[in-house]
């Protein structure tokens, strides 16, 4: 199976795989800019940096993919930095910005304002629509299979037939995807492109600690859980002491509080306890998971992560 070019917007990525964000500092420059060298999409994740920090890991992943893929970056919508950080990648002149966990009216206007694509992530066909209208130039549909912030329980194959029907800019399928086969079988529903997270956290550029990524390769079926985030909404992470004292009721408590989120049960702290995690304290750090990634028995380098994907779809 050949895979078709990506094109948002007016921007074009060679190989159609977008190599999901994924906050706090997993994917960072080094990641996004291994897989853009490859042809694909690169996603700095932009959650919790400070702004001049964005700047320098967008300007350094743009220079590890040696002008090919795309740079863009992730947000959360539900940060109170959100229109500062999208902002700054906008000033930057990335290719797109991606933005999960809530939705925003006002990333479209500064899209416009700086001519940068605006590619919202979306788990239901009503916010899939009302994107396009507001003039998003690709979205994202995340089923219940991904890693982090959920917005639906519903499957991607059930959710990105529904959608395509209703829109006619490109879709991106997120969810589950780990193999070859895994990205056809999104192809052969209709996506044009695959967002992929798991296979890309458990790789030799992201930028979790060797103990985050021994958790994930250790790991099994059994050990993936939701919780609820302070967020408001589900998360997908792996059963560690702290994800089973969430289920219990009696996560350890933030002491003090920069206030970074627009509205947060405050339950605990979701910035500290991923970045715990990804400084590789997997006792007292939040693991979040895609609910294949306990299929994953290596960590690979980027770049053999897609020869594999590619001669595995050249099989099919
Ligand atoms: C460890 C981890 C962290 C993630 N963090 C974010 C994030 O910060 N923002 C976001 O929009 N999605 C996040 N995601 C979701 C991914 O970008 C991607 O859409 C999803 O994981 C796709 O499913 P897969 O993991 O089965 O490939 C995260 C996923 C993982 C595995």
């Amino acid at each position: 199976m050949n895979l078709p070019v990506l094109k948002i917007g007016n921007k074009t990525a060679a190989v159609p795989i977008v190599q999901g964000g994924m906050a706090i500092r997993l994917s960072t420059a080094r990641l996004a800019g291994t897989v853009a060298k490859e042809g694909g999409v690169g996603l700095v994740a932009a959650s919790g940096l400070p702004f001049d920090q964005l700047r320098k890991e967008i300007r350094l992943a743009r220079k590890i993919s040696e002008g090919n893929g795309l740079i863009g970056i992730n947000v959360m919508v539900a940060a109170k930095a959100f229109k500062g950080l999208i902002t700054t990648a906008a000033q930057e002149k990335v290719d797109l910005i991606v933005a999960g966990a809530g939705f925003s009216r006002d990333m479209f206007a500064v899209g416009k304002e700086y001519n940068v694509p605006i590619v919202p992530i979306v788990s239901y066909a009503k916010l899939a629509k009302i994107s396009e209208r507001l003039g998003a130039s690709a979205i994202v549909v995340e089923g219940t299979e991904a890693g982090g912030h959920l917005g639906t329980q519903r499957s991607i194959k059930d959710i990105l037939p529904e959608i395509l029907s209703v829109v006619n800019i490109p879709v991106i399928a997120a969810g589950g995807a780990i193999t070859g086969s895994d990205v056809a079988d999104l192809y052969k529903l209709g996506a044009s492109g695959v967002q992929m997270g798991s296979r890309f956290a458990a790789s030799e550029e992201s930028n979790g600690s060797p103990f985050l990524k021994e958790v994930y390769l250790k790991m099994t079926k059994d050990d993936v859980v939701q919780i609820d985030s302070p967020v408001g909404l589900k998360g997908r992470a792996v059963l560690t002491p702290f994800s089973k004292s969430i289920l219990e009721g009696h996560p350890m408590k933030p002491v003090g509080c920069d206030g970074c989120l627009k509205h947060c049960s405050r339950k605990f702290c979701i910035i500290r306890a991923l970045t715990r995690a990804q400084q590789g304290d997997v006792e007292t750090g939040l693991v979040f998971t895609g609910a294949n990634m306990w299929k994953i028995k290596e960590i690979l380098p980027v770049h053999e992560i897609f020869r594999r994907l590619k001669a595995e779809l050249a099989q099919i």
